[in-house]
C-alpha cells in the first residue's frame, strides 16, 4: 500500500535542519512507482524538496507528464502536508489539473486536492506564447 511506501520512505529524508521528514511517491499510468524525499543543507536555500526530486526521478527515466497518474506526500508531523508553492509550480509543470494529490500526516490522515485547485491564477504557457520583446 502507497501509505505503508510513504512511511518506510520517510526514513531515508535527510533533515537534519528542519526535523521535519518528507516522503513522495508518484505512480505512473503503467504503475511504475518513483521516490523522493526532502533532501536538506547547510545552505539552506540548496535544500530539495520530496516532490522535487520525486519529479526528477522520473523525468531521468523518460516518463513525460502523459505518462504520470498521481502523486502522494507524506510529512513527519501531526498536520497533513500540503505542498509548498515551490513545489506547486513544479507539480503543475509535470501533472495535469484534474490530477489528485493525496496528502498525508505521520498518522497517515488524508487529504485529496486537485492540482488546480492548489494552482489558481498560476504562471502558465499563455504567458509566454503571446510575449515579445519591446
Ligand atoms: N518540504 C518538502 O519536502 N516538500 C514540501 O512541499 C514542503 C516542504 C521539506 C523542505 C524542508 O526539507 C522541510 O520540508 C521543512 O521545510
Amino acid at each position: 500500500m502507497i501509505k505503508d511506501i510513504l512511511k518506510d520512505l520517510l526514513k531515508n529524508s535527510y533533515s537534519p535542519y528542519s526535523k521535519y521528514q518528507v516522503a513522495c511517491v508518484i505512480k505512473a499510468k503503467d504503475g511504475k512507482l518513483f521516490y523522493g524525499v526532502n533532501v536538506e543543507n547547510k545552505s539552506s536555500k540548496d535544500g530539495l524538496c520530496a516532490e522535487q526530486v520525486a519529479i526528477s526521478s522520473a523525468v531521468s527515466s523518460g516518463y513525460k507528464k502523459s505518462d504520470l497518474d498521481n502523486i502522494f506526500i507524506m510529512g513527519s508531523g501531526e498536520k497533513i502536508i500540503v505542498p509548498c508553492f515551490l513545489c506547486r509550480q513544479l507539480l503543475n509543470e509535470f501533472f495535469c489539473g484534474e490530477t489528485i494529490i493525496f496528502c498525508y500526516n505521520n498518522g497517515r490522515d488524508e487529504k485529496q486536492f486537485k492540482i488546480k485547485d492548489l494552482c489558481p491564477y498560476d504562471f502558465n504557457n499563455d504567458f509566454i506564447s503571446d510575449s515579445k520583446y519591446i
